[in-house]
This record gives C-alpha cells, sequence and structure tokens, in this order.
C-alpha cells in the first residue's frame, strides 16, 4: 500500500513533533515553510523526548518554501501548524486561499485537513476563507508540550537529562492522556487522521465533539492572561479571591456562557468557581512533569503567542456583543493585558 502523504504548514514546535510522530506512524512528510527555515531543515532534527529522557533523529522529510509548490500534489493530510495571529495576518490568509484551491485541485478531492491553529471560531473563519466543505476541514489541537530548548531554558527537574536536552531543536512531552485531539466536525476526516496518529505506537489521537472542545479550550486564554498580570505565579499558590483571578474567572464564564458553547457551556459557567478554575490548573501543572508547565506558560503565553491569545480573546468579545453581551469583565481583563504588554 501506497505511504499515506502528509503535508504540515509550520515547522515549529507543533509542526516538528507532530511530523515525527506521523512519520512513525508511516506518512510521507512534507513541510511547507517560510524560505528562512529551509536552513534549519537541511540538517537532520534533534528532538528531545521527555518521556524517556532520550533525543531522537528525525530526517525522513523533504520541504517546500513556496505554497504555489502545493498546487498539483495530492495529500491525504494536511495538518496546518500555525499561531493564530500568523494565520489570519494577510500573508496567512492568502496561503489559506492556496490550500483551498490546491484541496479543490487534487484528483482524489479526499485531502483532509486538520487545522491546529489555535483561535476562537478559526475552523468557520478557515472554511470561508478557504472555501473548501465542511466535511474536510476538522479542528485539531495538540495536549502535547513542545518548545525548543535554544529559545529558552526552563527548570530541570528529574529525571530529565540535561545532557541530550541541551543538543534537541525541538523538546517535548505527551503525558496529559491523548497527545493530539480533534473535533468531530469532519467525522470522515476525524476518525482516518486518528487511526493514522494512533498507529504512531508512541502517541495517540482523540475525537471531541465539537462544542466540548471548544468550551475546554476557549476560556484557557483569559486565565493566562490573568497569569502574565500576576506575573506567572504558581496555580497553588494563588490568592483565588484576589481582584486579577476573580476578574480572569470571570471573564472566563464569559466566555463558557457564548451561545457557541451551547447548554454545556451555560452549566459550566454555573458551576465554575475561583478554586475550582485554579485547582485544574495546578492539576495539569502536575501532570506535565518533569516539564516546568509554568516557565513554559511564561515563555510560550507570556510571549512567543502572545499575540494570538490576545486577539483570541478580543475575538470572543467581538462575538460576546453580537450576541448582545455586555463581556465587561473580559473586556476589563484584555484592557490591562494590552496596557502592560
Ligand atoms: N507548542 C506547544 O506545545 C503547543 C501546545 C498546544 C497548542 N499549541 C498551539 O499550536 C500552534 C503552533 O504553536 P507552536 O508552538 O508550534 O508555534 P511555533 O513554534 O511558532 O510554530 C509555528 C510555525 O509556523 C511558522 N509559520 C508562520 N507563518 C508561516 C507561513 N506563512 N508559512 C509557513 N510557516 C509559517 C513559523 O515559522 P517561522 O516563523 O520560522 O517562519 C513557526 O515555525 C499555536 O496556535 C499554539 O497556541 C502549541
Ligand atoms: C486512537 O487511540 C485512542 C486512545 O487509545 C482511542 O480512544 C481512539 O478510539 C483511537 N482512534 C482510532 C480511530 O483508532
Amino acid at each position: 500500500m501506497a505511504k499515506p502523504r502528509v503535508l504540515i504548514v509550520g515547522a515549529g514546535a507543533m509542526g516538528m513533533v507532530t511530523g515525527y510522530i506521523l512519520h512513525l506512524a508511516g506518512a510521507e512528510v512534507t513541510f511547507l515553510v517560510r524560505p528562512h527555515r529551509a536552513e534549519a531543515l537541511n540538517h537532520p532534527q534533534t528532538l528531545y523526548y521527555y518521556n524517556d529522557n532520550s533525543l531522537k533523529e528525525f530526517k525522513e522529510y523533504v520541504y517546500l518554501t513556496d505554497p504555489s509548490q502545493i498546487l498539483g500534489n495530492e495529500y491525504d493530510f494536511i495538518v496546518i501548524t500555525l499561531d493564530g495571529a500568523a494565520l489570519k495576518c494577510e500573508t496567512g490568509r492568502s496561503l489559506v486561499k492556496t490550500i483551498g484551491s490546491a484541496v479543490r485541485q487534487s484528483n482524489s478531492k479526499r485531502t483532509g485537513v486538520i487545522l491546529g491553529t489555535v483561535f476562537f471560531n478559526v475552523r468557520s473563519w478557515f472554511l470561508e476563507v478557504s472555501g473548501l466543505p465542511e466535511d474536510s476541514v476538522t479542528l485539531g489541537w495538540f495536549t502535547i508540550r513542545a518548545y525548543s530548548p535554544t529559545a529558552v531554558t526552563l527548570p530541570l527537574h528529574p529525571p530529565t537529562d540535561p545532557e541530550p536536552l541541551s543538543k534537541a531543536r525541538i523538546a517535548w512531552i505527551d503525558n496529559l492522556g491523548d497527545g493530539f485531539g480533534v473535533d468531530d466536525s469532519a467525522p470522515r476526516v476525524a476518525n482516518a487522521f486518528a487511526k493514522l496518529y494512533n498507529s504512531s505506537g508512541v502517541s495517540t489521537c482523540g475525537i471531541t465533539p465539537t462544542a466540548q472542545a471548544g468550551l475546554y479550550m476557549n476560556p484557557i486564554f483569559a486565565i493566562y492572561a490573568a497569569c502574565a498580570l500576576l506575573d506567572w505565579p504558581r496555580f497553588t499558590d494563588i490568592d483565588t479571591q484576589g481582584e486579577i483571578w476573580r476578574l480572569a474567572v470571570a471573564a472566563a464564564k464569559e466566555i463558557q456562557s457564548l451561545s457557541i458553547h451551547g447548554e454545556l457551556g451555560q452549566h459550566a459557567a454555573q458551576s465554575t468557581t475561583e478554586t475550582s478554575m485554579a485547582e485544574r490548573f495546578a492539576d495539569i501543572d502536575a501532570k506535565l512533569l518533569p516539564l516546568d508547565n509554568r516557565a513554559f506558560n511564561r515563555y510560550h503565553h507570556g510571549g512567543k503567542v502572545n499575540e494570538q491569545d490576545t486577539k483570541h480573546l478580543r475575538a470572543c468579545v467581538g462575538f460576546g456583543k453580537g450576541e448582545g453581551k455586555d463581556m465587561a469583565a473580559l473586556r476589563e481583563l484584555v484592557r490591562r493585558v494590552e496596557s502592560v504588554f
């Protein structure tokens, strides 16, 4: 049987680890990158895997540097790993149009798109810009944490081995259950992708109902905004009755209550408390050890994807206003974050 062909758009932390896992699953992996990334891809990739403290080498891929090169190619899956700010800018938009054309022009017309970008309601935006049909695009997300040890040094916790870690271009940990998730908005694509991903033997992909996935993900960024304002405290140390934490939890509840999250969202907003929210995040940090998730978040959400996160929160405000809601807590939270950064 021919190997499944996968195009990964973006070769950053998520793109590289996903590419490696899909390579282990037997896929033929192609990266689409911007020209300045090519040099780094000319050498084998060194990847540190926290789960077994060892360095992996990944060199079985090809790459393209011009989006027009995907036209005329057949892919089983296209996995998009750009962050929300990069995807929604002019270059990203034009890239999405090219992806739409490539899928429409392919002979099989069965290419499944996994949209791994974090952003409020991003799948609707993507369908509109790409012109692709509903049943070909599914939302995807990473529960893996991946970063470049050359960009940031995180505090070490046993049994992490600093020697191989220092040689890695990307490091990742996969210990929150399914390492990858997709929603069920395009069931054929979701099932086929999960099946391929699972056959990697090192990580699994779960399928979650759309409303539940959005409800889980969308409010998180209000909490990271509070963390930035509080200078990234431990969740176990947070004063849950402090003003900023209360504001952030109120903002998270406003997001949970958006109509897009259905009845499930109303229930979540009613049952979420300052304490339960802090506990949920403290629990994630504990599970992610030996990766220092607090330092990871400071680097990732406090810097690298900060623009994405803030724009996402603004989009939540816009959506809420569109349905006649005041969104007062979220607006105030965004105002404060933007006045600091
Ligand atoms: N890393 C994680 O652990 C993690 C976990 C959960 C969710 N996520 C989410 O996953 C998404 C990606 O995160 P990440 O950590 O992988 O970010 P990242 O390391 O910055 O990777 C994104 C990559 O996209 C590339 N890119 C941007 N514009 C492009 C374009 N027009 N064409 C081709 N490539 C382009 C960037 O390449 P250059 O800038 O080098 O050109 C960058 O390498 C974000 O939405 C993030 O919130 C990440
Ligand atoms: C992939 O593995 C996960 C975790 O074991 C499982 O829940 C899921 O049903 C599998 N999916 C497919 C399509 O095989």
